[in-house]
């Protein structure tokens, strides 16, 4: 019984509840506003989110200043990336992808890079 891979438990049923709230939580991501108003704002070294009309844009700079623009839907499940200013790179919450800056994949799941978009109308 215990290795029944139909069998329900109260702790897996909370647990299957919690994990679809997460990701759900994640998606609704898509309603809400970036991190950033405008590329102006980004510095050597940071990176966020910019909404521009029903897109979103994963936007950061590297050290040398080079601006870099791809969209923030994860390539495996299409959750939201996240700036991580720590190790300078792309994460995502929903299965632990990484992506460099450039949106090259680092870590999996995602095998995709991030797909490279055009500036925001109004310009970096
Ligand atoms: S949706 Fe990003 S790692 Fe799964």
């Amino acid at each position: 019984e215990v290795y029944d891979p139909s069998r329900n438990t109260p702790s897996g049923v909370i647990n299957y509840v919690r994990e679809n709230l997460s990701a759900v939580k994640n998606l609704a991501g898509y309603l809400l506003p970036g991190d950033l108003k405008s590329l102006a704002e980004l510095a050597p070294g940071q990176g966020g989110v910019l909404r521009d009309g029903l897109r979103k844009i994963a936007a950061c700079r590297d050290m040398a200043g080079k601006l870099y623009l791809n969209s923030a839907v994860c390539t495996h499940s299409g959750c939201e990336v996240a700036w991580n200013s720590t190790e300078q790179c792309w994460d995502c919450c929903c299965h632990g992808s990484h992506f460099a800056p450039d949106g090259i994949v680092l870590n999996g799941p995602a095998v995709g890079r991030l797909n490279p978009v055009d500036a925001p109308a109004g310009g970096t």
